[in-house]
């Protein structure tokens, strides 16, 4: 690809909100170190500058590839931002086989998932060690993307907007306000994850003014008009789009569409 310097890659604000969009490849336990580099290479060679100028696009790999993945972004100059999908909240000690944020800060990881809903109700993550993993993440200079939404069972008893609001609220008690404006929230119902049916597009705009508004209400507009609110579930080749042209969408946070570069690549392209 041609380009005049990694400068030009560099995301620009979305003219309709000023904010920049981020596009999240959640690889989950998927992908080993070798197979993790040939993705990102055969990603970098399908994309075009104008999809990096679209959006910022961070790649969330399992922890055994970030080392590899950060060496090779930096080899090859790729535009990409390493991410990770989980730490431990404490800055280190007797924790067997956990990962803290601060080692994650020093792998060159821009950005942490926090809060997914496969570790809140896979592993039993509460909502206050949520927002501890959240406070670990910024304090180490990366972003957390706190993950929110709610269960079918809380759908159908129309508790979306109070699940999501507790599982903000500690999040926004423990961030330090300067921490808070870079936050990015990814609504990710819990039905529409992995299951082929995502939330419809209005409806996730709707949970991201709700969101939004909490915020205002929390800690002020400045705050709400400045964090990123992703939507995660489901997305995919045909859907990308939509909810990227819905209001106050942000990004997308992207599971089983995001593992195999070609179709990732149009996927990006499409949107
Ligand atoms: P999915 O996963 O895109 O495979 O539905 C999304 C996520 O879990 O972040």
């Amino acid at each position: 690809m041609s380009f005049r310097s990694v400068a030009d890659l560099i995301a620009r604000p979305n003219p309709r909100s000023g904010r920049v969009r981020l596009i999240s490849a959640n690889w989950k336990m998927n992908h080993n170190h070798l197979e993790a580099i040939a993705t990102v290479q055969k990603l970098f060679h399908l994309l075009r500058p104008d999809d990096y100028r679209f959006a910022e696009l961070s790649i969330h790999p399992p922890f055994t590839d970030l080392r590899s993945l950060q060496l090779t972004f930096e080899a090859d100059r790729m535009p990409f931002s390493l991410g990770a999908q989980n730490c431990h909240e404490a800055p280190s000690g007797a924790f067997t086989g956990e990962i803290s944020a601060r080692m994650l800060a020093r792998l060159g990881v821009a950005y942490v998932i926090v809060g997914h809903s496969e570790r809140r109700h896979g592993f039993g993550e509460g909502v206050d060690l949520v927002a501890k993993k959240a406070a670990a993440v910024a304090e180490s200079g990366m972003i957390p993307i706190v993950c929110v939404g709610e269960t079918a069972t809380e759908r159908a008893a129309n508790a979306s907007i109070e699940v999501v609001q507790s599982q903000l609220d500690p999040v926004i008690a423990a961030l330090p306000v300067a921490d808070l404006s870079r936050l990015v929230i990814a609504y990710e119902p819990v039905w529409a994850i992995g299951s082929g049916t995502p939330a419809d597009p209005d409806d996730a705009a709707q949970m991201a003014a709700n969101i939004r508004a909490f915020v205002s209400d929390r800690v002020g507009e400045p705050i709400s008009d400045a964090i990123r609110v992703q939507y995660g579930g489901s997305v995919g080749i045909g859907n990308a789009k939509s909810f990227l042209e819905a209001a106050g969408i942000d990004g997308l946070l992207i599971g089983s569409a995001s593992l195999d570069a070609e179709k990732y690549a149009l996927l990006i392209q499409g949107a």
